[in-house]
């Protein structure tokens, strides 16, 4: 069958979706591209916010219209969102053909044939509050441990997943409850898998997880966690970047810190997000530290690895969010001198802590001035972070052509282009080279920088 699979959310949604794609082949589908050519189309889909679900549903509405004049057989949606809204999704789209939750995802080609075949195609993961499901766990390893090195969406770049699901249960977030408990992956499978993928040329690794650095593997009474993990993937031969998203600012030992340091391969990079600079706020969120400790975290960071770049998320307008509250999230910003931080309006979502007892009390006009004043604020603080590397030397892994080549004052020389990629530190860099480069790590000399890009030239 051809099928069409478009994927929302997070990495670890597009990492599912690139197993689930590699596993459909081989059951002997075809994955095109182009939605309008396809007999099935299959969504990945979010629940995080909203506006993702309301994406998911407005594209349902239209696959519905061609299914009923015959251009279209399947339509499925896997993802956060089945689990989240269960059979109801049925019932208010009774278009859809099959429901597969992140937790049942091997199953997926077995489901597809039933779909087809005309069978109820629903395979949703138990309530988090039962055992795990053992048929499905092992289903999902095996999705995790049967790909094929060689299908990564980018010929030199991959994620791995160390973890699944979350404990963390921040108030407002939908993860811990559509993604289940925490189950970490044992530590000889995520060696094994980065050595297939760093034999098939993948030298940029990520290792995912909701909250990477609770990483926590028994075996035999001995532990195995984050910082042990990251060593024993960055020996792997073949490996010349490693990084892991996403940390959760409280458990987050020094170790970490030090294997940042002291392994070459590991890369000067921490995506910890704080969501917000407000004890009072960061308490109902249920977050776990207070300011204090995040502001001697990002300290430590960067005492222990001077040159880190550090990524940074934030919630405005959560329930009860002050004036003041708000201030105290610019401030932060304004400390932790991010590398770049990604600003979201409080979204409630059904089932989560505060929704159920926290009512959306901030206008959203409040939460669009509230994220505009803090994307300000994170563009003076990623302009002065970014301008620091003028003047000096990176390492860029070239991703390609740059999309938007208009970003340098003067065109590229004859047999040039204007190319992209991205440091150590995860910063985009353009400059000028011959479109041969993309997938090689260059050196190259930075003159210039704005708030989001450094621009750079190569000494050919
Ligand atoms: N596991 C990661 C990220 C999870 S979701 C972590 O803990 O950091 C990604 C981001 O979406 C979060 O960091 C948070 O900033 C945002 N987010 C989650 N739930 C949200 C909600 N209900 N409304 C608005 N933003 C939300
Ligand atoms: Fe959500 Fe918090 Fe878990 Fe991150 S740590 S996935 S924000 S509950
Ligand atoms: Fe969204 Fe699920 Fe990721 S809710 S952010 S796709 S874990």
């Amino acid at each position: 069958m051809k099928i069409y699979l478009e994927t929302m959310g997070c990495q670890m949604n597009r990492l599912d979706s690139e197993l689930v794609a590699g596993a459909l082949r081989s059951a002997g589908h075809e994955m095109v591209s182009d939605a309008d050519s396809a007999e099935a189309v299959l969504y990945n889909t979010c629940s995080v916010r909203l506006h993702a679900e309301q994406k998911v549903l407005s594209r349902l509405g239209a696959d519905g219209k061609r299914k009923a004049d015959g251009r279209l057989r399947i339509i499925g949606v896997l993802g956060c969102m089945t689990q989240r809204m269960g059979e109801v999704l049925l019932q208010q789209c009774p278009q859809v053909d099959l429901l597969c939750s992140p937790g049942r995802l091997g199953e997926l080609p077995g489901l597809l044939s039933a779909a087809a075949g005309g069978e109820p195609a629903v395979a949703l993961d138990a309530p988090r509050t039962q055992p795990p499901d053992a048929t499905a766990e092992s289903a999902l390893d095996r999705l995790d441990l049967s790909r094929d090195p060689a299908a990564t969406p980018n010929p030199r770049q991959a994620f791995v997943r160390v973890m699944r699901g979350c404990d963390k249960f921040c108030t407002y977030c939908v993860v811990p409850h559509v993604r289940g408990p925490e189950r970490s992956r044992r530590p000889e499978d995520v060696v094994e898998e980065v050595r297939r993928l760093a034999d098939a040329g993948r030298s940029e690794i990520t290792l995912l997880g909701q909250r990477v650095n609770s990483y926590r593997y028994e075996h035999n009474g001995r532990e195995v966690r984050l910082a042990e993990l990251i060593e024993r993937v960055s020996d792997v031969p073949g490996v010349r970047r490693l990084r892991f998203i996403t940390s959760h600012p409280s458990d987050f030992s020094d170790d970490i810190l030090f294997a940042m340091r002291d392994l070459p391969n590991v890369c000067e990079y921490l995506h910890i997000p704080a969501q917000s600079g407000s004890d009072a706020v960061l308490r109902r969120m249920n977050r776990g530290y207070t300011r204090a400790e995040y502001d001697a975290l990002i300290d430590r960071a960067g005492d222990i690895v001077p040159d880190i770049a550090i990524a940074g998320d934030f919630i405005v307008g959560f329930p009860g969010e002050t004036e003041d509250d708000h201030a105290a999230s610019a401030e932060l910003i304004r400390r932790s001198g991010y590398k770049n931080s990604f600003v979201f309006k409080y979204s409630p979502r059904p089932g989560t802590q505060a929704a159920r007892r926290l009512a959306d009390d901030v206008p959203a006009e409040v939460k669009t001035r509230r994220i505009g004043e803090l994307l300000a604020v994170q563009e003076e603080v990623g302009l002065a972070h970014h301008r620091r590397y003028v003047g000096g030397r990176v390492e860029v892994l070239v991703e390609g052509v740059s999309p938007r080549a208009d970003r340098q004052p003067t065109p590229p020389p004859v047999g040039q282009v204007q190319l992209t990629g991205r440091t150590r530190g995860d910063h985009v860099v353009v400059f000028d080279g011959p479109a041969v480069l993309a997938g090689e790590y260059v050196q190259v000399d930075v003159l210039d920088a704005d708030a989001r890009t450094l621009f750079a030239s190569r000494e050919p």
